[in-house]
């Protein structure tokens, strides 16, 4: 900063030296002649001086208009930097201008029509021969004068749809790195011609991912599955929920699309293919299913729906969990059979806190974290694995959710309704009391740090099982 502070200054004071110097020389010179043009027999000859330091003169005129113009004006009223090549185009027109004019002052009797006729040929052979150069040159003013995009944004550019995030503008090709990390430049001029797809940096850019399932699936419910499974998912915006639509209705399936936003568009191909898993995952747990060919679709809906896993290994499951130890080995058939399993991938929210939920869940399969919301963010209280519970609490007292609860990696878990519960609390009236004091430990787990904890879980372990008698209708 400094360095560039004391450079400037340099300049700036080489500038005003330069300026006194061809000023007092031409001063000096004129005033030999009397500040008349020479005349007589070697007056061409003598007036080479005067064009030479008053066209020196009108450079540094030149270059100060420029930096008057581009330093000052286009800074602090455009709020970025002019282009180099449009700053030197303006100091080169702006000094032929004052150069034409001073010579036609100066050599008056020299025709400059018949000049420009020889250059105009000239300038016709070397047009055509740097025809490209010049065509890139133009079209590279052009692209930096409208900015259609900066560096840093993904672009799709080209007859073979280049894609990629830009990494620079020169004078000759917009240079891109391709999501294969190989580079590729497009010429300006070509750029310059074809239709160019940009997708900002700061803009929250859209994708689409499609994926089909069958038509006995309810179209209202694929859309709440869909799209509760696709909004956590990463780099997917928070900022506007996705949407799931119906695109078509083919002929052996309902085509869907999911619109969604990304956070950083240059990870779309990581995004979608995030997407497509949990698409894949929410479908597998809702019971919905993917459309295959007709064929194979009539086999596959001959067949009942197979659950995830056995009933009797989801019965063994459920004996082993200490909240329904009291139950009967008929009783804990009879709540296998009206336990479902569901999978969910990892990263994949189970439990959301401040929902209503009327059902609990044990993990059969994986782990999956307890997490209440906290300043800094989430923060996990708690990691659950195979055999434990959780969601009792919402299930027997009504309450809304007291925590997030997230897999950890590719979990199974058995969810067990209100119903089957209520169905259990009228043939064994004891469990509702075993049940409240397992919450009222979970409770006092929760306000682990106060003295008071121990009293707390016995009082409110009358309160919890009052409350779940309410809850239940029992009596
Ligand atoms: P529920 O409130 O229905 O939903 C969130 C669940 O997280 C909650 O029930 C409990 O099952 C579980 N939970 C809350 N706090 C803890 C904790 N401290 N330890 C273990 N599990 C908890």
């Amino acid at each position: 900063m400094a360095a560039n502070e004391s450079n400037r200054k340099n300049r700036i004071i080489i500038f005003l030296l330069s300026t006194v110097v061809v000023a007092l020389s031409l001063y000096f010179y004129m005033s030999s002649f009397g500040f008349k043009l020479p005349e007589g027999k070697h007056a061409n000859w003598l007036k080479i001086p005067i064009l030479v330091l008053s066209a020196l003169l009108g450079y540094l005129g030149a270059r100060a208009l420029n930096a008057a113009l581009f330093d000052f004006v286009f800074r602090i009223r455009r709020r970025y930097e002019a282009p180099t090549l449009v700053r030197n185009i303006f100091t080169l027109l702006a000094f032929t201008i004052l150069f034409v004019l001073l010579f036609k002052y100066v050599y008056s009797d020299y025709d400059l029509g018949a000049l420009f006729t020889t250059s105009a040929i000239f300038g016709v052979i070397i047009g055509l021969a740097l025809q490209d150069t010049l065509g890139n040159f133009f079209s590279g003013i052009s692209l930096h004068a409208d900015r259609p995009f900066q560096v840093g944004d993904v672009i799709v550019v080209g007859q073979q749809k280049h894609t990629g995030v830009v990494e620079g503008i020169t004078w000759r090709a917009i240079k891109i790195r391709t999501f294969q990390n190989h580079i590729v430049l497009v010429s300006n001029s070509n750029a310059a011609k074809e239709a160019i797809e940009v997708a900002p940096r700061d803009n929250l850019n859209a994708r689409l991912v499609f994926f089909s399932t069958i038509y006995a699936d309810s179209p209202a419910k694929t859309i709440h599955v869909v799209r509760e499974a696709v909004r956590d998912a990463d780099n997917v915006s928070e900022r506007i929920k996705p949407i799931v639509r119906i695109r078509g209705l083919g002929d052996s399936s309902i085509d869907w699309e999911i619109k969604y936003w990304l956070e950083d568009y240059a990870k779309y191909n990581d995004t979608d293919a995030l997407v497509r898993q949990r698409v894949w995952y929410a479908l597998r747990r809702n019971g919905l299913t993917f459309a295959f060919p007709t064929r194979t679709l009539h086999v596959e809906r001959a067949q009942p729906a197979r659950p995830i896993t056995a009933e009797d290994e989801i019965a063994d499951r459920l004996s082993a969990v200490d909240v329904f130890s009291p139950l009967s080995s008929e009783e804990l058939r009879q709540l296998a059979t009206a336990t479902a399993g569901h999978v969910f991938a990892p990263g994949e929210t189970l439990i959301r806190a401040g929902e209503e939920g009327a059902s609990m869940f044990v993990v059969h399969n994986g782990r999956v974290a307890v997490q209440v919301p906290d300043r800094g963010g989430p923060r996990t209280v708690a990691v659950l694995t195979e055999g434990n519970f959780f969601g009792e609490m919402a299930l027997f007292t009504g309450e809304p959710r007291t925590a997030n609860v997230v897999a950890m990696e590719e979990t199974e878990v058995l969810e067990i309704g209100h119903d089957a519960m209520k169905h259990l609390f009228d043939t064994n009236p004891g469990l509702a009391e075993s049940i409240s004091w397992t919450i009222a430990e979970r409770q006092a787990d929760l306000a682990k740090g106060s003295a008071e904890s121990a009293q707390t879980s016995l009082h409110e372990t009358a309160g919890l099982l009052a409350s779940i008698k309410r809850f239940f209708g029992l009596r």
